[in-house]
């Protein structure tokens, strides 16, 4: 029996990711909850024939806390995306506050549920949440995941299309590490289960690596003024808890890479800080899945002169990005 809840269900994330979940046989009870129009999308949603049994709920009456009661996967897609001539501050400031909020009522309705954090900045939400989590003594690092998944997905299929076969693109594994934004957003291609041609220039790579990196804005644009990413978004958020629920259900040799909380796995963790040369909290590397969640933090392995650049480039920023998100909740009342 699996509850999973998506906080932010009618949003342009919210609604195909509640779709993708409700066709997992996997999950038995599928809870949706937004500001606006849940009761329309979960009744639309309860009509297909898969075992979910499909809720929704809007703020008034406690739904918040109803929603949450039992959950055993909380996904969180609430928040507003990237619009053109937006700052990322004006962004961090509305999806903060939400996320903060949204955190609180979990910490309180379902302190123990696995959390997969969607909104952005995921380098700074994921550390507000575990902030708030904290403040109620309810934080297990081992519990929250900042989705990085999409990076993956985008890899994948960008390396397949220089290999000149999409078909390859679900086979395709590229581990993609650091945070979830920009320069912090470091594809170890070197380490790809399909090797990039040999003769690929470095102008190319480059190419590549940045396409890894900014391939969000690519939608933006693309949507002109209408949003971002958000079928892809629910496609890879839509995989990311597919795994998590398996590993939850004792399945072995389940990994991704997910931005976490480096002490979900003591002696892990530490490997990698040592590996960075740095004492971050948080990042983004490939987790070893299981029933309680984290069960290992793996390090980053041997990586290319060009690798190490991209990582050292990556600290700085990922640096500020998690003490804003700390920041945020050390501050203001909660
Ligand atoms: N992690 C990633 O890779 C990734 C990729 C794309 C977008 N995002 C982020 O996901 C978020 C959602 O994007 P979207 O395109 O779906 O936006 P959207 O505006 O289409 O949907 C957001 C939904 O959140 C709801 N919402 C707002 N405040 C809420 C609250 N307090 N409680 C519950 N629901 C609330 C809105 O009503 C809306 O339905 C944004 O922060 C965006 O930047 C993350």
């Amino acid at each position: 029996m699996v509850k999973a809840v998506v906080l932010g269900a009618a949003g342009g994330i919210g609604q195909p990711l509640s779709l993708l979940l409700k066709a997992n046989p996997l999950i038995t009870e599928l809870g949706l909850f937004d500001i606006v129009n849940t009761p329309g999308v979960a009744a639309d949603l309860s009509h297909i024939s898969t075992p979910a049994k499909v809720v929704g709920y809007l703020p008034p009456d406690d739904g918040l806390k109803k929603v949450l009661t039992n959950a055993d996967v909380v996904v969180i897609p609430a928040g507003v995306p990237r619009k053109p001539g937006m700052t990322r501050d004006d962004l961090f400031k509305i999806n903060a506050g939400i996320v903060r909020d949204l955190a609180t009522g979990i910490a309180t309705a379902a302190p123990k549920a696995f959390i997969l954090v969607i909104s952005n900045p995921v380098n700074s939400t994921v550390p507000i949440v575990a902030e708030v989590l904290k403040k109620h003594g309810v934080f297990d690092p081992k519990r929250l995941f900042g989705v990085t998944t999409l990076d993956v997905v985008r890899a994948s299929t960008f390396v397949a299309e220089i290999l000149g076969d999409l078909s390859l693109s679900k086979s395709v594994a590229v581990p993609v590490v650091g945070g979830h934004s920009g320069v912090t957003i470091v594809p170890l291609l070197s380490q790809s289960s399909h090797p990039l041609p040999a003769n690929l220039t470095t102008d190319q790579y480059e190419a590549l690596v940045k396409r890894i990196q900014f391939g969000g804005d690519e939608v933006v644009k693309a949507k002109d003024g209408a949003g971002s990413a958000t079928l892809s978004m629910a496609y890879a958020g839509a995989e990311f808890a597919a795994k998590l629920i398996r590993a939850i259900g004792g399945e072995k040799g389940v990994s991704a890479p997910t931005f976490v909380n480096l002490s979900a796995d003591p002696s892990g963790g530490e490997a990698l800080k040592k590996e960075l040369g740095q004492d971050l909290d948080y990042f983004s590397t490939v987790v070893e899945l299981g029933p309680e969640g984290v069960a290992k933090i793996n390090t980053l392995g041997s990586l290319t002169d060009a690798e190490t650049a991209l990582v050292k480039a990556a600290i700085p920023e990922l640096a500020t990005n998690i003490q804003t998100g700390v920041s945020f909740i050390a501050s203001p009342k909660l």
